[in-house]
């Protein structure tokens, strides 16, 4: 499974980018808001960060302004993937976009019959969203194992992109299931390098070691 930095913060992406774990960035409307910047500014900065695919969303909604803007979008570097919400006209938009070449990641994915009919277009990503089908009462981890098997079972090559992770268990789960991806919040990146006896293993060898730094060396 590779792991993609969910959120739009440059800050974010460069730490994370340090940590050598980094295979790709997806951001979303909301996300973009909260940089307060130019949308195809922060696009073009991140692209030029993380050579891997950065997804960028549309925010039209007819079939010919989602293809137009995602054209847009595409210029923008070789490795934007467009984000297109899962809907009649975004299916069509897909259609069209895929025949191009230009990369899709359908988004807002809730269920295994969207996921089907986004990979049938084209698309070469889906996006279902755990936490927000937690949130409602459902086990977002179920579509993640359901989509696993479906793809496999049909030989459907589309990758499956686990988004709205909001703690370490849906990863953990996210890894036992067989999702290509998991797009990760940097706090649940921090969270996953945490371990409380991990930091009393550290706090122990180096009070043991006091006497042997006090004889010397480096
Ligand atoms: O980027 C899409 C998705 O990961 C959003 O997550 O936490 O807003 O449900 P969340």
């Amino acid at each position: 499974m590779k792991f993609f930095i969910d959120t739009a913060s440059i800050e974010e992406i460069k730490e994370i980018d340090s940590w050598g774990i980094l295979s790709g960035v997806t951001t979303n409307p909301s996300l973009i808001a909260k940089e307060g910047r130019v949308f195809e500014d922060v696009v073009k900065e991140i692209s030029e960060i993380v050579d891997g695919p950065i997804s960028a969303e549309v925010t039209a909604s007819e079939c010919d302004e989602i293809v137009k803007q995602a054209r847009l979008l595409a210029k923008i570097s070789d490795n934007i993937v467009v984000k297109i919400p899962i809907t009649i006209e975004g299916l069509k938009a897909i259609k069209i976009l895929s025949k191009e070449n230009i990369k899709v990641n359908a988004t807002l994915i809730f269920s295994v019959n969207q996921a089907i009919l986004a990979a049938r277009a084209g698309a070469k990503y889906v996006s279902p969203f755990i936490g927000r089908l937690d949130d409602i009462g459902y086990d977002g981890m179920i579509l993640i194992q359901e989509l696993s098997s479906v793809f496999k079972n049909y030989n459907i090559d589309t990758e499956i992109i686990a988004a709205s992770i909001r703690n370490t268990e849906h990863i953990h789960k996210c890894l036992l299931t067989g999702a290509d991806i998991a797009t990760i919040p940097y706090k649940v990146f921090v969270q996953m390098i945490k371990h409380p006896l991990t930091d009393s293993g550290i706090e122990r060898f180096l009070s043991d070691f006091k006497d042997v730094k006090s004889k010397g060396g480096f």
